[in-house]
């Protein structure tokens, strides 16, 4: 099946006890049994629901994985991959991921004795020269927040080959219409399905997506220990909102290029950091991996201030001001003082996070209303 096809259909029946089109929200905490251990393979329901379930294969078909696991969010199935580890393992991590992430890893996992280098991610050679014996695990996410930097994830993957090293990559960026980790050599894929997967910014949700069945059974039995699982009504949405992930993401990378490229004219704007630039540094991998640029981009004023940036980000109207990305809605933030504020500035400035720096998740709305308001509002 081709992905609009499984996005609908993949790991969908109907349900057995009604015919139910649609999976229903089976909320439940246990299930009777009708002798001890005389059950229909669901005993409780931290440990298996019919509604996950679904969600899950339907995860599993959509990135061409073989298993998917849910989570409570999309830091609950960061936290499961780390748990994998133990004292004494080191990770190799981007330099510019998601900052909660990068909080967890430093102010949660380090002191269990992990060791975690966060580097380039763009230059596979600089992520060979950190690998020793102790190295676990890779972990990257790409397209980043909100520099879009871009890892080469084939060449990482060889990189992490035969030396009982696991990269993980967080999709949550590109979704799996852009890009498929797993065919490239990623041995777990990362989603906050509370971004494109739920794509209606109505749910907090994450999730593992993996190829090997020695390490779902191990993700699987922290998923159960460990209990960060989703709600059965959270993944409902997250499977309806599966349903028409390839027809918003077209209308999020057409609405997002006419956006770039409209930034790119306007003079009050500096830079436009959007990966479907041929000028972006990392543009050739983008186009090797990906099947489009999507709709994520940060833009920096002339004006580097953070007065110029407040006046633009206060007087947009269909761009709402908020954190999260991947919803139908636009929504405009200000990493400086948003996602980003627990970064010193002078480390963030490092990286290119100015103070002026704007980022835009593009909705799905009409692109000339989107570029009248950003118009309205930039000057
Ligand atoms: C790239 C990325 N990964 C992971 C997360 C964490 O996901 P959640 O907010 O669902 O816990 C986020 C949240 O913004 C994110 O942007």
């Amino acid at each position: 099946m081709k992905l609009a096809t499984k996005l609908i259909h993949a790991g969908i029946v109907p349900d057995p006890s009604t015919g139910a089109i649609m999976t229903p929200i089976y909320q439940t905490a246990t299930y009777v049994q009708e002798s001890p251990g005389n059950h229909k393979g669901y005993e409780y329901a931290r440990t298996q629901n019919p509604t996950r379930d679904t969600l899950q294969n339907a995860l599993a078909a959509v990135e061409n994985g073989n298993y998917g696991l849910c989570f409570a969010s999309g830091s609950a199935a960061t936290d499961a991959v780390i748990k994998l580890l133990n004292p004494g393992d080191e990770v190799i991590a981007a330099n510019d991921m998601y900052g909660g992430t990068y909080r967890m890893f430093t102010k949660i996992f380090e002191k269990y004795g992990l060791k975690f280098h966060f580097i380039n991610m763009q230059d596979a050679k600089e992520v060979s020269q950190y690998v020793n014996q102790n190295t676990r695990l890779i972990w990257t996410e790409t397209p980043t927040n909100p520099m879009m930097n871009i890892t080469d994830i084939e060449a990482v993957a060889t990189v992490a080959k035969g030396k009982n090293i696991l990269l993980c990559v967080d999709n949550t960026f590109a979704s799996p219409y852009l890009q498929n980790p797993l065919d490239l050599g990623a041995d777990i894929v990362l989603h906050s399905a509370t971004k494109y997967l739920g794509g209606h910014s109505d749910v907090v949700h994450g999730c593992l997506i993996m190829n090997d069945p020695a390490l779902n059974e191990k993700l699987s039995f922290i998923q159960n220990a460990c209990g960060a699982v989703p709600g059965p009504q959270d993944c409902f949405l997250i499977l309806r909102g599966l349903k028409t992930l390839h027809i918003r993401m077209q209308r999020h990378c057409e609405n997002g290029e006419k956006i770039a490229y409209w930034l790119k004219k306007n003079p009050r704007v500096d830079k436009v950091i959007w990966c479907g630039f041929e000028d972006h540094p990392n543009y050739e991998v983008a186009k090797k991996q990906m099947r489009g640029f999507g709709g994520m981009m940060s833009f920096t004023l002339k004006d580097d201030s953070m007065e110029a940036a407040n006046k633009v980000l206060s007087s947009t109207t269909l761009f709402s001001l908020a954190e999260s990305l991947g919803g139908v809605e636009s929504l405009i933030g200000h990493p400086a003082t948003m996602t980003h504020a627990s970064i010193p500035r002078e480390e963030r400035l490092k990286t290119g996070l100015v103070d002026s720096l704007i980022r835009l998740s593009v909705g799905i709305e009409d692109a000339d209303d989107l570029i009248a308001d950003l118009e309205k509002a930039i000057g």
